[in-house]
């Protein structure tokens, strides 16, 4: 058992007596407390009725359930504050759960007592509603959460349901990473998030004064993950990474959430297992816990049980340009491949590939070169489905202390900032490699959602840092 003799019930077994709520809604339309009494506590999402009867749509975390109060059962001052409770006001309703077909959900609760917990002011009515969601973009297509008005209420607009789904989404893609590495005895280890040098190259670095000297954040573990790879071997994280992208595309996010690994005599194929393995295992278990959530989304389930259970097809970096380059698109060998191409080439992918074999060139001084061809790097990227594109990056690093030298040089890269990374080199080198996946993007692909904003509570892009 996790934790050992540690006890995992909050409440110590007196459920109900030191918890502030006990019955969920999810719960009541699974059908658990058909015809009991219960108390609902949540969130009026609708109202209507007349001066003897009202329908509240209340929800919660889990979902949203009709009750219905009439005048006559719960008395004129209980009656009346349901009439002039608005939307979004906080309550706790008493009453009777009965079966009705007719139902969302196929319950109802049928209310005894009223308790407004958190009113809303009249003078100041939930500013989100149905108009502001339904917003379209120049092009007339649907961006869910997108416009500026909702973008600037997004700690309002955290609360309505499709964002509440992405959110389950994401976590349940956390629990899945995790759960991936643990049971592969990785250990999870924390790099900093200061740092002296770039590793994805200078133009995406944030700088930040600190005291009398510029730091910048960071923009991977992974330089760190590589310094404890004589320590521990197997190493996992989840953390932030920042890169100042002014890209304005569906899929780039100024701070976002980077799972990574680094594993120690690792080849590039045993690393590319990794990333495939774990992207399958995010996939199956969001359909294990998350499966009416993506209905909800309109996901085609098939294709992401396809995503849980298939191989993942391989080919090298220059059979890509030769498709792209038939496909009528300019791409010149040596160039890494932006989100444009990445588009062209996976719109007709219906699993993630990866690539493999970049040209030395197109890649920062840590990827190993090929020892049969000095022109590439024994590198990949994972490229998503559905015109998605790349949902990691990884390969082998360059292990030994004269081509790692020999490499910054090529760059024209100082040594200074990088001494400590040298030095892991001098003690003991060894093959190594690992990957980072961008937990945001993954999501946002298994999600179908329009913007990679719509997966992440509080998005930053180069035009954002509020609210
Ligand atoms: O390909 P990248 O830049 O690779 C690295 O940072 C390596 N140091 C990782 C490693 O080998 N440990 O970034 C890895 C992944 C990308 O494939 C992408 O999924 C995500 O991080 N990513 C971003 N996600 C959202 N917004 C951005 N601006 C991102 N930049 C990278
Ligand atoms: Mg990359």
């Amino acid at each position: 058992m996790l934790g050992g003799d540690i006890e995992l019930d909050p409440t110590n077994g007196q459920t109900g007596a030191s918890m502030g709520k006990t019955v969920w809604i999810g719960e009541v339309q699974d059908g658990l407390y058909d015809g009991k009494t219960v108390e609902l506590k949540g969130w009026i999402k609708r109202t209507r009725g007349s001066n003897k009867m009202r329908f509240i749509v209340l929800r919660d975390s889990t979902g949203e359930i009709q009750c219905v109060g009439k005048k006559d059962t719960i008395g004129e001052e209980s009656f009346l504050a349901l009439k002039e409770a608005l939307i979004e006001s906080s309550v706790i309703l008493n009453g009777t759960v009965n079966v009705d077909e007719r139902s969302e959900g196929g319950h109802e609760l049928v209310v005894n007592a009223v308790e407004i917990v958190g009113a809303v002011d009249p003078e100041r009515p939930f500013p989100i509603n149905k108009e502001a969601l339904d917003v379209v973009d120049e092009d007339g297509e649907p961006m869910p959460g997108g416009s500026e008005f909702l973008l600037n209420h997004r700690h309002l607009y955290l609360r309505t349901s499709r964002m509440t789904t992405m959110l389950k989404l994401r976590s349940s893609a956390f629990g899945a990473i995790h759960n991936y590495f643990r049971a592969g005895d990785f250990i999870e280890y924390q790099a900093p998030n200061f740092v002296a040098g770039a590793v994805e190259g200078g133009s995406t670095l944030f700088e930040v004064p600190y005291f009398d000297k510029v730091a910048y954040l960071t923009q991977s573990w992974q330089l760190y993950a590589e310094a404890a790879m004589p320590a521990l071997e197997r190493l996992y994280t989840i953390a932030p990474s920042f890169r100042a992208e002014e890209s304005r595309t569906r899929r780039h996010l100024t701070e976002f959430w980077h799972a990574e690994m680094e594993v120690a005599w690792a080849t590039n194929d045993e690393i590319m297992a990794h990333g495939e393995g774990v992207v399958r295992h995010i996939a199956s278990t969001l359909l294990d816990e998350r499966e009416s959530e993506l209905t909800s989304l309109n996901r085609d389930l098939d294709a992401i049980a396809r995503y849980a259970d298939s191989p993942y097809p391989k080919m090298r970096y220059d059979e890509a340009v030769e498709i792209l380059q038939s496909k009528g698109v300019e791409v010149e060998w040596g160039e890494d491949l932006d989100y444009s191409k990445e588009k062209i080439l996976t719109q007709d992918f219906d699993l993630p590939h990866f690539l493999t074999h970049y040209p030395k060139i197109a890649k920062p001084f840590y990827h190993r070169v090929d020892p049969d061809d000095e022109k590439y790097v024994l590198c990949h990227d994972l490229l998503a489905p559905e015109g998605y594109g790349e949902i990691i990056g990884g390969g082998e690093r360059t292990w030994s202390e004269e081509e790692i030298l020999r490499r910054l040089d090529e760059e024209g890269t100082p040594h200074e900032p990088y001494q400590f990374y040298i030095d892991t080199r001098s003690y003991g080198g060894v093959p190594h490699g690992g990957f980072g996946l961008g937990v945001d993007r993954v999501v946002s692909w298994l999600a179908g959602a329009s913007h990679i904003r719509e997966v992440i509570p509080f998005p930053r892009t180069s035009r954002r840092v509020t609210p």
